[in-house]
């Protein structure tokens, strides 16, 4: 299926699921590589990178841990600038090596406020896992250990990403065709 709806608004197949397997696949290499002789802890942000967060941890040959915490306060398709607190971190994250595990990285601002978050929580390390990357969205100085793939600036939706709410159960990443669709 090439075209879906969800919601109000038409989407186009951009990303396949092979295509997506083979980008979190090398990811996978990477992170199992670069963290040999450690064992990290991954944080995955809800509620986005919940499929990501399944598929790069299957590959990842390393004795590690996974723990899943929140930042809120998105809604439709544009990112707020409100202040947001961290939600589920149970686990002591001082002296370990934290991969943070994100959808995706747009404006950058969701990551920055989070990872001042876990730095005032004094972590050995912390590098940044991203699904997705919008480089021309960017709007801070961040660095991005890993992104299994650059894109567009388009809104998109689909394993993990919503529109809404509704979406994130698509296996492949789809494209917002026009923003005016419920006007057609
Ligand atoms: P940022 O703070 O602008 O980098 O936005 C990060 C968050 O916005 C992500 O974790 C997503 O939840 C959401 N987001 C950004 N772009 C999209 C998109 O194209 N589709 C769906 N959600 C998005």
């Amino acid at each position: 299926m090439d075209i879906v709806t969800v919601k109000d608004k038409r989407f186009r197949l951009s990303i396949p699921a092979q295509e997506l397997q083979q980008a979190i696949r090398r990811v996978a290499e990477n992170i199992t590589e670069d963290y040999a002789g450690q064992q990290p802890l991954f944080l995955a942000v809800l509620n986005g990178s919940f499929m990501f967060a399944a598929d790069l941890l299957r590959r990842v040959e390393l004795p590690c841990e996974i723990a899943f915490v929140k930042l809120s306060s998105y809604a439709g398709t544009d990112t707020t600038g409100a202040v947001r607190e961290l939600i589920g971190l149970n686990t002591d994250i001082e002296g370990r090596p934290v991969i943070v595990v994100e959808d995706i990285v747009d404006t950058g601002l969701t990551m920055q406020h989070l990872l001042g978050l876990l730095q005032a929580r004094n972590p050995k390390s912390v590098d940044v896992c991203t699904l997705l990357f919008k480089p021309e969205k960017l709007k801070v100085d961040l660095d991005i250990r890993y992104a299994a793939l650059r894109i567009p600036n388009d809104f998109i939706v689909g394993y993990g990403l919503d529109y809404d709410g509704f979406g994130r159960n698509l296996p492949q990443i789809y494209t917002i065709i026009d923003e005016t669709a419920d006007n057609q």
